[in-house]
C-alpha cells in the first residue's frame, strides 16, 4: 500500500492490521508521536489523517492506505506553526510528553475553526489527556492563536 507522510511518498508491505502508532515510531522513527494507552483514551498519539486529528494508535495501516498523514514533525520544519508558537509564549508544556498530541489536536481544531468558543475548545481538546494538568495554559494558547487570526484578519 501507498501512504504520505509529512509530504513524502511511502510504501508499505506489511500487517495491514497493524497500528499506524507503531509504523511510525518502530519503522520511520517519528517519536514525536507518543505511545500513552494505545488504546485510544489519552489523544498522546494524535496526527493529522486528511487534515482531521485521529489517534493513530486506532488507526490500523489498511485504513491509512493512500491517505495522507502528518506528525508533529511535519507540522512546521522549523516550530514556526502558530500553534506551535503559541505553545511557546504560553509556556504550555510540563514533562511535554502530551504535547505533541495537544499540539495536532489544537492545529486541527483551528484549521476547521479559527475563531473556536471556549465550548468549541473544550469538546475538541477534552479527550486529549495532560497529568501534569496544563490545561488552562493550552486554552489560553488556542485563544491566543484565535485572537492573531482576528489580528491578521482585521488588518486585511
Ligand atoms: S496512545 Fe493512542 S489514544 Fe493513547
Ligand atoms: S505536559 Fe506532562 S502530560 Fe501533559
Amino acid at each position: 500500500m501507498n501512504l504520505k507522510v509529512n509530504g513524502a511518498r511511502r510504501q508499505f508491505d506489511g500487517d495491514p492490521e497493524m497500528p499506524l502508532l507503531w509504523y511510525l515510531r518502530d519503522e520511520i522513527h517519528l517519536t514525536g508521536t507518543k505511545y500513552g494507552c494505545g488504546q485510544g483514551f489519552c489523544g498522546a498519539c494524535t496526527v493529522h489523517v486528511n487534515g482531521s486529528a485521529l489517534r493513530s494508535c486506532q488507526q490500523s495501516m489498511e485504513s491509512v492506505a493512500d491517505k495522507e498523514i502528518i506528525t508533529i514533525e511535519g507540522l512546521s520544519e522549523t516550530a514556526s506553526h502558530p500553534v506551535q508558537q503559541a505553545w511557546k509564549h504560553a509556556n504550555v508544556p510540563q514533562c511535554g510528553y502530551c504535547q505533541g498530541g495537544q499540539i495536532m489536536r489544537a492545529a486541527a481544531l483551528l484549521q476547521k475553526n479559527p475563531h473556536p468558543s471556549d465550548a468549541d475548545i473544550d469538546s475538541a481538546m477534552k479527550f486529549n489527556i495532560c497529568r501534569c494538568g496544563t490545561y488552562q495554559r493550552i486554552r489560553e494558547a488556542i485563544k491566543a492563536v484565535a485572537a492573531g487570526a482576528q489580528a491578521v484578519e482585521a488588518k486585511k
